[in-house]
C-alpha cells in the first residue's frame, strides 16, 4: 500500500469502539472491491486492481459506514453499497487523470502513466459497470440515485472546463462545481448508509447534507493540499499548472494588494514548469490561501450544525469527529 494518507484512518474516532467497528467493516470493504475487479480478462484486472492496490483513504465507504451506524451497520446491502460507490469513485480517479495529464496517483504512477489514456478511460468504464452491477442488486432506489449522482459528478467535472458564464461570481460559480463535482458522490456515500441502515428518512436527509456540505470542505481541502503539501501522494501544483481554478488562486485573483501583483500574474494562466516553485511558494503566503482556509472553516461549521441535529451518541460524535479531522487536513 502507498505512503501516504492511509486506508487506516479510523483513528480520527475518539470512540474507540466505534472506530474499531468500522476499522473491521472497512477490512470487509477491501475484499469486497479486490473481489469485484478480480474478472476473467487479464489487463482488466490488473488495471482495476492498480488503483486499490495503491493505497487511497477510503473516506467515501467510511463515511457510508459511519452514516449505517444510525440503523443497524449490518444491514443487507451496506457494505454492498460501499463498495460500488468506492468503485464508482475510483472510475473518476481513472477518467480524471487523464483529463488532469496526471503522472501521479495514491503515491504512483497513475493509469495513464502506467498504460495509455485509452486503457485508463476503459478501465474507468469497466469500474462503473462493476458499481453499476452491484447497485442492480440494490433496487431501483439505488440505481436511480447513484445516476442522478453520477449525472452531477459530470456536469461539475465538465463545468470546470469551460469559462464561467457572465454575470456569475466567480466565487459561487466554483462552489457550486466543487458541490456537483465532489460532494455529490459524497452527499451519495452518507445518504446510502443511512438508507440501507434503516435509520428514519430526516435522518438520511440530514447526513445526506452533512456529506455534501463535508465534500465541499474536503475538495477544497484538496486544492489547499495541492498548492501547500509536498506529501499528497500526487504532483504538487498540478491544477496550477493545468490551469484549473481552485479557490485560493480564484481569491488571489480578486485580491489588490500591490504586493502580490506578481502572483496575480503567474496564476491567470497555466504556470509553466519554470515558473511553478515561484507560483507555489508566492501562493502557499499569499491573502487567498488564508481565504480559502476561511471558506473551509465555514463548510465545516455548517457541516458541524447538521451533525448537532442527530441524536445524541457515539455516531453523532463520528460525525463531530470527521469534521476535525477534515479541519486538521489542510495542513
Ligand atoms: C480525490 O479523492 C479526488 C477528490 C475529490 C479530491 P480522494 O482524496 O478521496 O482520493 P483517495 O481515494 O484518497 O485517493
Ligand atoms: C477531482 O478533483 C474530482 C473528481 C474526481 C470527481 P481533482 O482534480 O481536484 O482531484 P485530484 O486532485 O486529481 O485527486
Ligand atoms: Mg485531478
Ligand atoms: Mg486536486
Amino acid at each position: 500500500m502507498a505512503t501516504t494518507e492511509q486506508a487506516q484512518n479510523t483513528p480520527m474516532f475518539t470512540d474507540p469502539e466505534f472506530a474499531q467497528s468500522v476499522s473491521a467493516a472497512l477490512s470487509d470493504i477491501e475484499d469486497g472491491l479486490l473481489r469485484a475487479v478480480d474478472t476473467e480478462h487479464p489487463l482488466l484486472r490488473e488495471t482495476g486492481a492498480h488503483l486499490i492496490n495503491a493505497g487511497g483513504k477510503r473516506f467515501r465507504p467510511l463515511l457510508t459506514l459511519t452514516a449505517a451506524q444510525l440503523g443497524d451497520p449490518e444491514a443487507p446491502g451496506v457494505h454492498d453499497a460501499a463498495v460500488a460507490l468506492e468503485l464508482t469513485h475510483l472510475a473518476t480517479l481513472y477518467h480524471d487523470d487523464v483529463m488532469d495529464e496526471a503522472s501521479k496517483r495514491r503515491g504512483g504512477p497513475s493509469a495513464n502513466q502506467r498504460w495509455t489514456n485509452s486503457v485508463a478511460i476503459l478501465t474507468g468504464d469497466h469500474l462503473f459497470s462493476l458499481a453499476a452491477q452491484i447497485m442492480a442488486t440494490l433496487g431501483p432506489r439505488a440505481v436511480r440515485y447513484q445516476a442522478e449522482t453520477f449525472a452531477r459528478l459530470v456536469r461539475g467535472q465538465i463545468n470546470e472546463t469551460i469559462p464561467q458564464p457572465d454575470a456569475t461570481n466567480p466565487i459561487d460559480w466554483h462552489l457550486d462545481i466543487l458541490a456537483e463535482k465532489t460532494g455529490s458522490l459524497i452527499a451519495c456515500c452518507a445518504h446510502f448508509g443511512a438508507w440501507l441502515s434503516g435509520a428514519p428518512e430526516s435522518q438520511v436527509k440530514t447526513v445526506g447534507s452533512f456529506g455534501e456540505t463535508v465534500g465541499v470542505a474536503f475538495q477544497i481541502a484538496d486544492d489547499i493540499i495541492d498548492v501547500s503539501s509536498d506529501n499528497s501522494g500526487k504532483t504538487p501544483g498540478t491544477d496550477l499548472m493545468e490551469g484549473i481554478p481552485t479557490l485560493p488562486v480564484l481569491y488571489a485573483l480578486q485580491g489588490t494588494d500591490p504586493h502580490e501583483a506578481r502572483l496575480r500574474e503567474l496564476v491567470s494562466k497555466p504556470v509553466a514548469a519554470q515558473d511553478l516553485d515561484e507560483a507555489l511558494s508566492l501562493l502557499r503566503r499569499s491573502e487567498g490561501l488564508r481565504q480559502a482556509r476561511k471558506t473551509l472553516d465555514g463548510y465545516l461549521n455548517r457541516a458541524r450544525e447538521l451533525a448537532d441535529s442527530l441524536p445524541k451518541g457515539h455516531t453523532q460524535r463520528a460525525f463531530w469527529d470527521i469534521c476535525d479531522y477534515m479541519a486538521d487536513r489542510q495542513t
